[in-house]
């Protein structure tokens, strides 16, 4: 077999059966295992929507700890959460060199979000990663007589406001010239409509996600700027608990609407937006990635 056409090499090089066949000449070589540095986020500084609680600050604090330098939350209120506060002094007491940092800033605001963004890469000198997961869900509405406001008020920030996000990291990726990875948050109801819930803005919402990740990995694909969707199934959040704790019923329906038979945790997020950020997943871009228990399995 001939030699493998050099394109790109691994930042960690040698690496994987590479590192193995050169040991295997070199009696001096020091195997070494690499896997985990892979997801090494050493230096790298992010931003996360979404991130004053929920989805959103769960994986802000998974980044954190995989070695990011700084991860800025933006959110809607004034000040962080019991729950953020509570994870930033969490980060501090890593010692790994990683911070936490509250933004409070509304994901509908475009200029507003590019001037921030803009802040933060004259701050850090950098922009690697950015989760764009503020999102909202209403109660259900009649597909057929869905008020014109309300269906705008999710479009807004759920398809809008991802956009936003993702253009305001983006730009400084594109500033500093190494490239990224962009992590759009959408939903298992973006490809599949949930049995019972009129939740007609919601699902449309999400799929335009899914096709915003792949319109955008195509486009910034040269800059090495990789585009990405993560599609979560059922969790318990504040945005569930609005149903959950209302409708107790719907714990055993949605566990059984999966083969695990069970919703899922917010820190059963933390590996897959590791991988995600890190260059773990150098090779993907433009991909759905599906978290739901196997809900699409049926
Ligand atoms: N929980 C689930 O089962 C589930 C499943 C699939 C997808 N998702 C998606 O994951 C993301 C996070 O959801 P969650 O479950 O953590 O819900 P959540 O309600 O706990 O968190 C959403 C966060 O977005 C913020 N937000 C809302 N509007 C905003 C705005 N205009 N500007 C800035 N921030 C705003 C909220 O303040 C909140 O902190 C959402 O995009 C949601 O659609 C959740």
């Amino acid at each position: 077999m001939a030699p493998p056409p050099v394109q790109s090499i691994s930042p960690l090089a040698p690496i994987g059966v590479t590192a193995a066949l050169q040991a295997a000449t070199d009696p001096d070589f020091k195997p070494k295992p690499k896997i985990f540095d892979e997801f090494a986020l050493t230096d790298r500084v992010g931003i996360v929507s979404g991130g004053n609680r929920g989805l959103g600050l769960e994986m802000a604090l998974a980044l954190c700890e995989a070695g990011a330098r700084a991860i800025y939350c933006f959110d809607l209120p004034a000040s962080p959460s019991d729950e953020w506060t509570k994870s930033c002094e969490y980060v501090k007491r890593l010692e790994n060199g990683s911070r936490l940092e509250y933004v409070s800033i509304d994901v509908r605001d475009q200029k507003a979000l590019w001037k921030k963004a803009d802040e933060i890469g004259d701050r850090e000198q950098r922009m690697d990663v950015c989760v764009a997961a503020a999102g909202i869900l209403k109660s259900h509405t009649d597909c057929l007589t869905y008020p014109e406001e309300q269906f705008k008020d999710v479009m807004d920030v759920n398809t809008n406001g991802v956009f936003y996000t993702a253009q305001a990291a983006g730009q400084q990726m594109r500033r500093f010239g190494k490239g990224g990875s962009i992590i759009l948050i959408a939903s298992m109801s973006g490809s599949i409509t949930n049995k019972d819930h009129a939740w007609v803005s919601y699902n449309t919402s999400k799929s335009a996600v899914l096709q915003m990740a792949r319109s955008m990995a195509c486009e910034l694909g040269p800059e090495k700027i990789r585009v990405n969707s993560l599609s979560p199934g059922h969790i318990y959040t504040s945005m569930t608990a609005a149903y959950l704790d209302t409708q107790p019923h719907l714990l055993e329906k949605w566990s059984n609407l999966n083969p695990l038979g069970r919703i899922g945790r917010p820190d059963e997020l933390r590996g897959v937006i590791a991988w995600l950020a890190s260059d773990a997943s150098s090779f993907c871009t433009g991909s759905d990635i599906l978290v739901s228990g196997g809900h699409h399995a049926w």
